[in-house]
């Protein structure tokens, strides 16, 4: 497969592309980013890699940190989480309060706000310096010990988390949250404040692929292959909210997307692939990050279907 060649003609296709979406100003300091950003990159399980425009630079990480804290929460908690997540697309936007009133405080599924907000507390009940440990776990995953949190975006949205406070003050009404509800939001608003870049994100992705029996590499022994296979499926199935219909349509991959204007998706067998654009359609993801997906797919024939 020529990847270059295929990558090459995605970036003329998309020069005269129309976006029409927005960049997320509701965490004021994401407002900041330059809109007209654009990286990808490109990690093959061959090892081969490949990057268009800006995929070394960093951005804000937002909800892809959730794919990492589930893969994290499941190492340290097993099967256990279930109990107090479900694992069925939701239909409704990632920060809507509906369907856990009469669901009781437990959230549809760990990609949504309320879902993370839970896996958070469930992290907080198995490590010793939450924040620290965290960080270290995603600069262990992206091989990357540059990886840091943006304090400034933590900042920005804790002084307006009114939404997600909404969504933890109504769990822990449930008893579905053991700590305290501002030091759960705290933690939650550091996850999605880290930054990394395309390439860091494709690499950390790798964690989810599916490996050969025997395979004793790094990536392949951080994560059991009964638990990545369970991640992708949630991944295909919830990661783009009451978009990931649209998303396994067009593209036909697992991924996450995160507001920030990121979006990584795997081929389990052949690839990990992110994208970064920061205007977002009116489902919070990426448009133009998913149009490149689509075409990308289209063009190698490559996708899970
Ligand atoms: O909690 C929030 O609203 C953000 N920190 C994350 C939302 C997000 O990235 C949704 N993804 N498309």
């Amino acid at each position: 497969m020529n990847y270059q060649s295929i990558l090459d003609s995605i970036q003329k296709e998309i020069s005269s592309f129309k976006n029409t979406g927005k960049v997320a100003t509701y965490i004021p300091e994401l407002g900041k980013v330059n809109a007209h950003k654009f990286g990808l990159h490109l990690q093959c399980v061959t090892g081969e890699h490949f990057a268009l425009g800006d995929a070394e630079e960093r951005f804000s990480i937002q909800s892809i940190s959730k794919v990492i804290s589930l893969s994290y929460a499941l190492k340290l908690a097993g099967n256990s989480i279930w109990k107090r997540v479900d694992v069925e697309p939701s239909g409704d936007p990632f920060n809507s309060l509906v369907q856990l009133e009469y669901e009781k405080g437990i959230p549809r599924n760990p990609f949504i706000n309320a879902g993370a907000l839970v896996i958070t507390d469930i992290l907080m009940g198995h490590l010793k310096d939450p924040k620290q440990d965290f960080l270290h776990y995603v600069r262990d995953i992206a091989n990357d010990q540059t990886i840091t949190y943006d304090e400034s975006v933590a900042a920005s949205e804790m002084k307006h988390k009114f939404r997600n406070a909404s969504l933890a003050h109504l769990m822990k009404d449930f008893g579905n949250l053991d700590h305290d509800v501002d030091d759960v939001l705290d933690f939650y608003f550091h996850q999605c404040a880290i930054t990394m870049s395309c390439k860091q994100l494709s690499e950390a992705f790798t964690i989810f692929l599916n490996y050969p029996e025997g395979d004793h590499s790094k990536q392949a022994r951080i994560l059991e292959p009964i638990l990545a296979k369970r991640i992708n499926a949630l991944m295909l199935t919830c990661g783009f909210y009451d978009e990931s219909g649209e998303f396994a349509f067009r593209v036909g991959l697992p991924g996450k997307s995160g507001v920030g204007g990121g979006i990584v998706a795997l081929h389990p067998k052949q690839y990990c692939i992110a994208v970064w654009s920061p205007p977002l359609n009116a489902k919070g993801n990426s448009e133009l990050g998913m149009k490149v997906l689509e075409l990308f797919t289209s063009r190698t024939g490559i996708s899970v279907f």
